[in-house]
């Protein structure tokens, strides 16, 4: 299974991406959490990524096109993945197919996660992450039952740096320019689909699991006949 989650900044691709996980057993492939551990870790890539992601710009593709090729060839990412953030402009997407055609395993399915713009903001802002196990909430939305404790293992809440209002802004038109095309890139290539990221988490989940059953399942079942 090898997807890619589509959507803004706040669509919630984190949050889908985390469930499809522990449904499906393929792990989820985040440039953004890549990166950011690159930064913390203080590594010579995370030093050169920092000033773009504090700015809400986007990484060079250079740096990025390195993490993924890296990580997809990891033992974990044979039977499959969830690409999430990734890829953010149509020169990565032509990098993603040429990748994985020599892998000889073609994306199967661009799922774009669709949510007004208006609510963006207020996700994002209200965001915060779990330091220990990155499980998400959201003061707004979705806060934890203690606050600043994660329900799950009890680890510390953090917000993330970048989502203060003057870089969400900046990632919101870095989306609108360079990331949305992509929508066109995958509908010519019949490999998109779309859901509507606004409700219940796990209405959104529901709807975005029967996608990819009725996609990648059948796909799967006329390969197997064919082998
Ligand atoms: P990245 O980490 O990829 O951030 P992003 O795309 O901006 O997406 P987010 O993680 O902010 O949002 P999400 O859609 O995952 O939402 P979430 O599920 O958390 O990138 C960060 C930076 O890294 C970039 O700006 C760039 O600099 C760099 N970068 C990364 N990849 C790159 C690439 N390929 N090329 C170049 N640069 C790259 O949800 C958000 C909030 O909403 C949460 O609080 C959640 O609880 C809440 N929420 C989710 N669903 C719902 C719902 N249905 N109802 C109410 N609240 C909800």
């Amino acid at each position: 299974m090898r997807i890619v989650l589509l959507g803004a900044p706040g669509s919630g691709k984190g949050t889908q991406a985390k469930l499809l996980v522990e449904k499906y057993k393929i792990p989820q492939i985040s440039t953004g959490d890549l990166l950011r551990a690159a930064v913390s870790a203080g590594t010579e890539l995370g030093k050169k990524a920092k000033a773009a992601m504090d700015a809400g710009q986007l990484v060079t593709d250079d740096i990025v096109l390195g993490i993924i090729q890296e990580r997809l060839s990891k033992p974990d990412a044979k039977s499959g993945f969830i690409l999430d953030g990734f890829p953010r402009n149509i020169p990565q997407a032509q990098a993603l197919d040429a990748m994985l055609a020599r892998l000889g395993q073609p994306l199967q399915l661009a799922l774009l996660v669709d949510v007004d713009s208006e609510v963006l903001m207020k996700r994002l802002t209200g965001r915060r992450t779990c330091s220990q196990c990155g499980a998400i909430y959201n003061v707004y939305f979705s806060p934890s039952k203690s606050s600043g404790k994660c329900d799950k293992c009890g680890g510390s809440l953090m917000q993330r740096s970048d989502d203060n209002e003057e870089t969400v802004r900046n990632r919101l038109r870095v989306y609108e320019e360079q990331t949305a095309p992509l929508v066109s890139y995958y509908k010519a290539q019949g490999k998109l689909r779309t859901v509507r990221g606004v409700g219940s988490i796990n209405d959104i989940f529901k709807n975005i699991t029967d996608i990819i059953e009725a996609q990648i399942r059948p796909l799967a079942a006329v390969m197997a006949q064919g082998a």
